[in-house]
């Protein structure tokens, strides 16, 4: 049974307003407002714009309701479908409330999950930095949707991301490590999907920009990944909704986060030898 008591907790923060800090961390595309809203049916997406305005498809749910910050489903589907098989292994190194688990073995995909706050007992607690060391070269695919510097506190675990603030700069070096670790397990030719928001820091009325996204981008290119495609996702976290929120931002000259990336990249296949 899934362990629901460990819901992640909002980093607590006494110098952020409130505008700020749900700003930083809601991360739940969990609409309740739209919870009457009939599911969309799921197809491939043909674009690079992806919408979904529900967490979960189908009839059942997808992780652990409720969970905060977890990824929508869809997206996951839509990766897995277009990038594997049946049959083939798939791995999520930071598998939160088991999403990508659920998904892949409803497509009849085989499928792996690490986290360091492990929420069910078929997610392994594993720093995404060391992946075991047997899964060299072996895995099909890598779906990862990592914290976001500190927007959330996903509990004590001292190995956790979302301890590592990119104001800073510690957190770029640690995910550097995590993308190693990726491209050391994937087969090569085979895909992975970072799912990854910006960031922006409101802090006495003078606010920061992190481009985490586009930093993440760089690292990946940097240790070898070669790029399939980005994705923008739009968000449906309710607090892009609402109107206090909304009249922050605009006050503030700043902007709410409309959009996730959805990067897709490949591990190279070694060159084919010449006669
Ligand atoms: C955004 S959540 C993942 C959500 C997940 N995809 C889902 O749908 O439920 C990020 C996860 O990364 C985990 N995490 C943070 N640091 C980690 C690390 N060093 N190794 C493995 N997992 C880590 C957190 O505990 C959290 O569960």
């Amino acid at each position: 049974m899934p362990d629901r008591r460990h819901t992640p907790r909002p980093n607590p923060d006494h110098r952020r307003s409130d505008a700020d800090r749900l700003e930083r961390s809601d991360r739940s595309d969990r609409p309740a407002a739209r919870s009457h809203h009939k599911k969309p049916p799921l197809r491939i997406q043909p674009t690079t714009l992806w919408e979904y305005p529900s967490q979960d498809y189908g009839d059942s749910h997808q992780g652990i309701p409720g969970y905060k910050g977890a990824t929508p489903s869809y997206i996951i589907w839509n990766l897995l479908q277009r990038y594997t098989e049946p049959g083939e292994l798939v791995v999520d190194p930071c598998c939160g409330s088991g999403t990508t688990l659920d998904v892949a073995r409803d497509l009849g995909r085989r499928a792996l999950g690490y986290d360091v706050h492990p929420k069910r007992k078929d997610i392994f607690r594993v720093d995404a930095r060391k992946l075991p060391p047997e899964l060299t070269g072996k895995v099909d695919f890598v779906f990862i949707d990592p914290p976001y510097s500190t927007h959330l506190d996903y509990g004590d675990d001292p190995r956790d991301l979302g301890k590592l603030s990119a104001r800073s700069g510690e957190y770029y070096p640690a995910m550097r490590d995590v993308f190693v670790e990726i491209l050391r397990v994937l087969k090569p030719g085979r895909a992975m999907g970072l799912y990854v928001s910006d960031s922006y820091e409101h802090r006495s009325g003078k606010g920061t920009f992190h481009p985490i996204g586009f930093e993440l981008f760089r690292i990946m290119l940097d240790i070898g990944f070669e790029p399939i495609d980005i994705v923008s996702v739009v968000r449906h976290n309710r607090t892009l909704e609402m109107g206090n929120y909304r009249k922050a931002a605009e006050e503030g000259n700043y902007f709410l986060r409309g959009f996730n990336y959805l990067f897709i990249m490949r591990k190279p296949s070694p060159p084919r030898p010449t006669h």
